[in-house]
């Protein structure tokens, strides 16, 4: 595993942003996995000022998202459709047709997943996937727990993560109960993985994340048996593995 170290999280983001352009410019064709959640809104604020400067091209890249709320539609200001369109895709020049979110309004849990894992596959993998890590240690939304041979799957979100995700709802009430995530085998499968982490609260799970004991319980943990992981993060996130 790699650290990059950024003294702050906008630095830490244009880290994170620059390995995301790398990678386009290296494959232009590449599948990016993505990530919604706070911390990479600052990375796709990057890649969006790079695009407008005329360093990017995306015209053929294609996109995989992480996961979905169940039961929330594209048009749903609190969906992660909603939250990619908004915050990435409506500002670059990668065609929409080929970003992909699972079907939070696919009823049929089994068959929204399936189909997830169908397009993962068809589009050849994922070269570069961009992680968010939950205080939990979740990635995706694959709570402590979860089996690490999963690919998508239907979950129940945790106490933690519903109230964690509250800040982005008018109350906890709303936050969605279920979610369609990528499995850990999902992410595992990528073949080089990003995890941006950035504040004084993600602190203590970086350090169990990655320095300590590979357990289903931190879920995250997992990513030390992968053989390509780039950890980016802030001094504030990053002071224990240093
Ligand atoms: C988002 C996702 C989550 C987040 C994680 C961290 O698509 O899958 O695992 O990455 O909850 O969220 P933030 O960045 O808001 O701290």
């Amino acid at each position: 595993m790699r650290i990059y170290c950024a003294k702050d999280y906008y630095h830490a983001s244009r880290v994170a942003a620059n390995i995301i352009s790398a990678q386009v410019i290296m494959k232009p064709d590449c599948v990016l996995g993505l990530a919604t959640g706070a911390t990479p809104v600052g990375t796709y604020e990057q890649l969006v000022r790079w695009y407008e400067k005329g360093d990017l091209d995306f015209a053929s890249v294609h996109s995989v998202n992480l996961d979905e709320y169940r039961g929330l539609s594209a048009e749903d200001e609190q969906s992660y459709r909603y939250f990619m369109n908004s915050h990435l895709f409506d500002h670059i020049n990668i065609d929409k047709k080929n970003t992909y979110v699972p079907d939070g309004m696919e009823p049929d849990a089994a068959k929204a997943c399936s189909a997830y894992d169908e397009i993962i596959r068809s589009l050849g993998g994922i070269d570069l996937q961009i992680l968010g890590l939950g205080h939990n240690g979740h990635i995706g939304f694959n709570e402590p727990g979860s089996a690490f041979e999963k690919e998508t799957h239907c979950v129940r979100l945790s106490r933690s993560t519903i109230e964690a995700n509250a800040r982005f709802f008018d109350s906890i009430d709303r936050v969605p109960r279920e979610a369609y995530t990528m499995g850990i085998k999902s992410i595992m499968q990528a073949r080089k993985v990003v995890v941006i982490v950035c504040g004084e609260s993600k602190r203590e799970i970086v350090r169990r994340a990655f320095f300590g004991a590979i357990t289903p319980e931190v879920p995250a943990s997992v990513l030390q048996l992968h053989n390509d992981v780039i950890l980016v993060g802030d001094e504030a996130a990053l002071a224990d593995c240093l």
